[in-house]
């Protein structure tokens, strides 16, 4: 999972550096803004923040695409993906556990690439696609890696699997052939208080032995 690398700036990318400049943006404009400024951004329709203006620091509306649909919702320019995600769409696969870039519960995609939904603000994400478990499968018609992880009795108490799921979906669209190794370090920024590490690497083994995702089959290993 990438939270972000330090000297990843491009579109797909949001760096650490990235997030910080944005919170520290927010803050600042926060404590700038004149009552006229915050009254004028509030009733703005357009998107905000996405010209580079002034945006809060009470809700303003932002759009995004979210598995292949667009939303809408008010929020705080200091709000991160997670709380829209959770609070505003109640898409509450993502989970939230340390809310501080540590355990991966709240993985989703972005831009096809995993990140912690809690460390990226929602007010940047704005119009790129984002992909949560909802948009994966169903429980009545789960997703092969869903259905994978549910063989190999992969969750106990289940907390870390929509996380692990995603990041396995992002881990398996980069290299749909991993041996162990690589499912152990592609999947290192996840963690499992059950400590069910075991069983998630063979259920990650095995979606990726009957060519999940998309369908793509395995190479013959020598
Ligand atoms: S809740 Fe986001 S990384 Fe732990
Ligand atoms: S199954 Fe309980 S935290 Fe992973």
């Amino acid at each position: 999972v990438r939270l972000v690398e330090e000297d990843d700036d491009s579109q797909d990318g949001l760096s650490r550096r990235d997030f910080l400049r944005g919170s520290a943006a927010a803050g600042v404009l926060g404590m700038g803004l004149i009552a006229g400024e915050i009254e004028a951004a509030e009733k703005s329709s357009a998107p905000a923040g996405a010209g580079g203006e002034v945006a809060g620091p009470g809700a303003v509306p932002l759009r995004f695409r979210i598995n292949g649909d667009l939303r809408e919702a008010r929020l705080e320019p200091r709000a991160t993906l997670l709380d829209a995600l959770r609070g505003a769409f109640d898409l509450t696969g993502a989970k939230e556990v340390c809310d501080r870039g540590a355990c991966g519960a709240c993985t989703v995609l972005l831009g096809g690439k995993a990140v912690y939904a809690c460390g990226v603000l929602a007010i940047e994400v704005q119009g790129r696609p984002i992909q949560t478990i909802e948009g994966l499968g169903r429980p009545d018609k789960p997703h092969p890696l869903q259905a994978a992880f549910a063989e190999h009795d992969a969750g106990q108490c289940g907390l870390c699997i929509p996380g692990f799921v995603m990041a396995t979906r992002g881990l398996l669209d980069r290299n749909p052939d991993p041996g162990p190794a690589e499912v152990r370090q592609g999947l290192a920024g996840n963690l499992c208080r059950c400590g069910n590490y075991d069983d998630i690497q063979q259920a990650v083994l095995a979606a990726a032995a009957a060519g999940e995702p998309e369908g793509r089959r395995r190479r013959p290993r020598d």
